[in-house]
């Protein structure tokens, strides 16, 4: 048995057996984070079984693990269309507020990548809500480069967010 809990902390990609540990971690970010993503707690939380499951397993989606408990989650989706299958947009991107700050972000994004990489995408796109400094900062570390903005992107009880749109080739 380990002496630290870090011992038990490992980071991949969730399978269909993850599907509850998704939903938590997923609903967490989204009741935690309201104006960090464009879904809220709401929409996801009226997913049936079937739906959650097709969340999971339609598009790759990561964590990081602390023994079973899952404490971080990102995922990308991949353009279905075939002159734009070289793209895919990072998303659900969270890290659990106490384990912030410890560089669990960038490592997920770095499993993330090298999946994406694999699978022959060759660029990663992702929107950020402008006034979220912590994510902003983490993307110009791991090379995204602002390519736009979406004035009134998302409207959180009614105040109007932009969205600064981030590229990053991974080719
Ligand atoms: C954005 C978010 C995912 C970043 O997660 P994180 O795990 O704190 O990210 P990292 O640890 O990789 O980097 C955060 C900070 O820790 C520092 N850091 C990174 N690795 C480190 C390490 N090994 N040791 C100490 N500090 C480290 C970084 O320099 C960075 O510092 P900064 O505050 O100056 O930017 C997190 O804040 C979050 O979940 N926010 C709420 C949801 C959200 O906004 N999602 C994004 C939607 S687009």
């Amino acid at each position: 048995m380990g002496m630290s809990s870090t011992d038990d902390i490992i980071i991949r990609r969730l399978g269909p057996d993850d599907v509850d540990a998704f939903r938590r971690i997923r609903l967490e970010a989204l009741r935690l984070n309201p104006t960090a993503f464009a879904s809220t707690f709401e929409d996801w939380a009226r997913f049936d079984d079937g739906e959650w499951l097709r969340r999971l397993t339609d598009n790759p989606a990561f964590a990081v693990l602390d023994g079973a408990e899952p404490v971080a989650l990102m995922g990308y989706v991949r353009e279905r269309s075939s002159n734009a299958r070289h793209r895919a947009t990072v998303v659900m991107v969270y890290v659990r507020e106490v384990m912030r700050g410890a560089g669990f972000a960038k490592r997920l994004l770095d499993v993330l990548t090298r999946h994406a990489r694999a699978q022959g995408i060759g660029q990663l796109e992702l929107g950020v809500n402008s006034q979220n400094e912590p994510a902003r900062r983490l993307y110009e570390r791991e090379g995204y480069t602002v390519i736009g903005c979406i004035p009134a992107a998302t409207i959180v009880d009614g105040v109007a967010m932009d969205e600064v749109l981030m590229m990053r080739r991974i080719d």
